[in-house]
């Protein structure tokens, strides 16, 4: 996730795409860069220059670079880089020059390899490990090849990528537009008085107008000073008589209301809240590119795994701290269901000070949404250097623990900013359970109608969890009514099988943020202590769906219930039996046994949001904690 934005009037731009910058910094900060064109030298006949300044980590150091190097123009275009395709170098920073080209995205371009290896056939060099540049090269290919336009050019360029891009595109040959184009990417166009604006979110734009246009996927802009002349792309399969069709569309810009600081939270109150309801989204981003619905496979690319590596695995260990280990707990049923290894899940921090015995025959799963937590970068290199082999499933590319390790799996959730991680747990479920069907694909544990109900399942995952996030006001009535009570001191959270890392992980969200003592327990073990605490004061939160748990956590919520607790259960849609003695009962679509966990874990989330809500803490930003622990 990466923030993009463009100009093209009057004034001196600058500095007007640096601030736009600036208020998108939370997309990322590895890198950032500006192209600007200078046409000073036109009126004498000479074409424009197209400059480009680019400068590594936050936007502090490119406004270094430009009082080196100052940009002089007023049409250009900026990028911050969350690194996705390439370490965090100057050279993979943004935008891409080629040729006559400049050009800044935001997005993951699928078909990259294919893409990439073509080009390098036809002669092509790159300058970078970007998937960026490929488009730079395809555009500037298609003005060389006589597109009468940077407009036409970029759509035969785009017609031939697949995946997620909001991108803006400057030439020398047409030094008065800017194009822009988006595709899953988010990207809105500012309309100004005589100057047009391009940026992925709206806080970037409103020093200068409100009058915003949302772009919708398809859409490709033309952008000059006097306005946008917008289009629709629609890219046909192959085969098909035409590659592509364009029609003409008309989009009324919007007046937006909104404070700044609203704006950069989307309207949402708290990026947590944000970041709660961008997991459908983040779910689609760690599949896109690895589920193979036409072989029931996964494209583990990235695993770096070969066959007879895999057949030699003999056992997975799966490392993590905080949230990363509750979604590690998931995995490791996973692995052992589905791929029929023998797995165990560890304490970071634990595992590290133990003789643990590993080694040769051993995949290290090491799980960490910043990738840098101390503990479980520790117990990698101490792994590796005793000979296992080790996966990283990261978010923050090229962060400390894939590098350490020997491959990574990037769950491409986007910078998670709230300290309570929400996204990133649902996203590295997502990647876990990628892995568990590879593995087992490749060891012969899956069959292969099963790996298609499960990948068939993920894939229409993201629109059962909006389902969920469409009735979140329901988990705010029972936050207020059960949590944000003054009797309710003290809370439990039980679950069976994959629910029961959901319980772990609904009893440390609310924890974290609203500070009300919570306890995470395998309901089966309610009988051998929280039982004694269970009164009529207590709220018991059960995480009971339709699975093959169901009956024994219905057991248990009977005892819950004849002890005079209050349950507040989360069940599947229609269930009659638990939802009968339960106080409050939150319902969850009906879904594959093994997928439960993306949908159960959204209420307890909310719950906690709404409950730390109610009691006015710092939600984004809880005392005490971090969101990168990089000390012991
Ligand atoms: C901190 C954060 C948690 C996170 C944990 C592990 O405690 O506040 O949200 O789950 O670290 O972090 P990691 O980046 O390794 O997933």
């Amino acid at each position: 996730m990466c923030g993009i934005v463009g100009y093209i009037g009057p004034r001196s731009c600058a500095s007007i795409l640096v601030d736009g910058l600036r208020k998108l910094e939370y997309r990322g900060y590895d890198s950032a860069g500006l192209a600007i064109l200078d046409t000073r030298a036109m009126s004498a006949g000479e074409p424009a220059k197209l400059n480009v300044v680019r400068a590594v980590g936050k936007l502090s150091h490119l406004d270094d670079a430009l009082r080196e190097h100052p940009l002089v123009g007023s049409v250009g275009i900026g990028h911050t880089r969350w690194a996705t395709h390439g370490r965090p170098t100057e050279a993979n920073a943004h935008p891409h020059l080629v040729g006559e080209v400049a050009v800044v995205h935001n997005g993951i371009l699928e078909n990259h390899v294919e893409l990439r290896q073509d080009l390098i056939a036809r002669g092509r060099k790159f300058s970078s490990e970007t998937d960026t540049e490929i488009a730079a090269h395809l555009i500037d290919i298609e003005l060389a090849n006589g597109a009468k336009t940077l407009l036409e050019a970029t759509k035969n360029a785009l017609s031939h990528v697949r995946g997620a891009y909001a991108i803006a595109v400057v030439s020398r040959k047409e030094p008065d537009v800017v194009v822009v184009a988006k595709s899953f990417s988010p990207l809105v166009v500012g309309i100004g008085e005589g100057e047009t604006f391009a940026a992925s979110d709206v806080p970037a734009l409103l020093a200068h107008t409100r009058d915003i246009i949302f772009l919708e996927d398809g859409d490709i802009a033309e952008l000059r000073a006097g306005g946008a002349k917008i289009e629709r792309l629609l890219v046909h399969g192959d085969g098909a008589p035409e590659r592509f069709t364009v029609t003409p569309v008309v989009r009324t810009p919007k007046r937006v209301d909104w404070s700044p600081s609203q704006a950069e939270k989307q309207g949402y109150k708290h990026f947590m809240l944000k970041e709660i309801f961008e997991q459908p989204a983040a779910i689609e981003n760690t599949l896109r590119g690895r589920v193979v619905l036409e072989t029931s496979d996964v494209d583990g690319t990235e695993i770096g795994l070969s066959e007879e590596a895999v057949k030699k695995i003999r056992r997975v260990v799966l490392l993590a701290c905080g949230t990363s280990h509750h979604s590690a707990i998931a995995g490791r049923n996973w692995i052992e269901s589905i791929a029929k290894l023998p797995a165990q899940v560890e304490l970071a921090s634990e595992f590290r000070y133990r003789d643990a015995i590993i080694g040769e025959g051993d995949l290290v799963v090491a799980v960490s949404q910043s990738g840098e937590t101390a503990d479980t970068l520790a117990a990698v290199r101490d792994a590796k250097r005793q000979g296992a082999t080790i996966l990283a499933i990261a978010n923050v590319v090229g962060s400390a623990i894939p590098r350490a390790s020997d491959a990574a799996l990037y769950t491409h959730a986007g910078p998670e900013i709230g300290v309570a991680s929400t996204k990133c747990f649902t996203a590295q479920l997502a990647a876990l359970l990628l892995l568990s069907i590879w593995l087992g694909r490749r060891r012969g544990s899956l069959p292969e109608a099963r790996a298609q109900q499960l990948l068939q399942g993920l894939v229409e995952m993201p629109s059962h969890m909006r389902e969920v996030l469409e009735h979140a006001e329901i988990c705010q009535k029972v936050a207020r009514r059960q949590i944000y009570t003054p009797e309710a001191r003290d809370c439990l959270f039980l679950g069976r099988g994959l629910s029961y890392p959901i319980a772990l992980e609904g009893a440390l969200k609310l924890k974290e943020i609203s500070y009300v003592h919570a306890e995470g327990y395998a309901a089966g073990e309610m009988k051998h202590g929280p039982i004694a605490l269970i009164d009529s004061q207590m709220p018991v939160i059960v995480v009971a769906p339709k699975d093959q748990h169901y009956e024994k956590i219905a057991s248990n919520v009977q005892e819950v219930c004849a002890r005079d607790g209050r349950v507040i259960a989360v069940v599947t849609k229609g269930d009659t039996s638990i939802a009968a003695v339960a106080q409050d009962v939150i319902e969850v679509p009906d879904a594959d046994p093994d997928l439960t966990p993306f949908l159960t874990v959204l209420p307890l989330q909310l719950l906690s949001y709404y409950a730390a809500d109610l009691k006015g803490t710092d939600v984004d930003q809880p005392r005490n904690l971090a969101k990168t622990v990089t000390v012991e």
